[in-house]
């Protein structure tokens, strides 16, 4: 991926726009949320799971097997065709002249891109990436660390969460389920539990909510209500 030049490790660059960052486990509407109040805020947004399903799908693509995962250094990841280009509205990732999009969605990328972001020169190398294409500002981040590692500096910090059978039914509906069976809601959880459990066990950077971040439960709130929450607090702090 272009754009990997920042310092891997140390503290990041100075920053000349405001950032917010969404962190939280998988399901919470991290994405969706953090999307829409870029748009309202006019920032653009940074959907960081995007680079590590990216980079998921460039090693399955030049078929490195994830056995070797453990294996690779960031050079590995410098010579692949990766690219990350700003959009009107964010980032997005393209492998040679592909622009890449449905295919980071599918339920292989889904499960690999977990097991992918254990890897320390894997965070270190996105770390990079992602503090580069941040550098200006005027952004809204989500993910797992961008409150506690990407942009510890960030002005406004978010941590939402929602429980496990609403996350479940959410991810199903982003699918297309809209009316789904106890079993797909159960089965849907099991695979939310197992990507949580890799994210917040892991050795580098594991899922936490940041000290300083707001804590935002979703489950009982409409999608309006909890962009409107954290619009509220970004133009209340500005
Ligand atoms: O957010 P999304 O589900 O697209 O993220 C895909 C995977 O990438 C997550 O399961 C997580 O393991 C990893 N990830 C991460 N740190 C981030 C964003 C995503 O480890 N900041």
């Amino acid at each position: 991926m272009t754009g990997p030049k920042a310092p891997a490790h140390g503290s990041p660059r100075p920053l000349a726009g405001p950032i917010v960052t969404l962190d939280g486990p998988a399901g919470a509407g991290k994405s969706t949320t953090a999307r829409e109040v870029a748009c309202r805020l006019g920032f653009r947004h940074l959907n960081s799971g995007t680079f590590y399903r990216a980079l998921a799908f460039a090693l399955l693509d030049a078929e490195i097997v994830p056995e070797r995962w453990s294996e690779l250094r960031t050079e590995h990841f410098d010579a692949l065709p990766l690219r990350v280009e700003p959009t009107s509205e964010g980032f997005r990732t393209m492998l040679d002249a592909r622009v890449l999009e449905e295919e980071l969605r599918s339920p292989l990328v889904t499960g690999e891109a977990s097991r992918l972001a254990a890897f320390a020169p894997v965070r270190a190398w996105l770390l990079g990436v992602q503090r580069e294409v941040g550098r200006g500002g005027r952004l809204v981040a989500d993910g797992r660390d961008m409150g506690t590692v990407v942009f510890p500096e960030a002005e406004l910090k978010f941590y939402l969460t929602a429980d496990l059978s609403a996350r479940a039914r959410r991810r199903l509906r982003d699918h297309g389920v809209d009316a789904p069976t106890v079993a797909e809601i159960e089965e849907e959880a099991r695979r939310i539990e197992d990507r949580d459990r890799c994210d917040s066990e892991r050795r580098h950077a594991p899922l936490r909510r940041p000290d300083d971040a707001y804590e935002i439960d979703t489950t009982r709130l409409e999608f309006d209500q909890q962009v409107e929450a954290i619009v509220a607090r970004v133009l209340g702090a500005g």
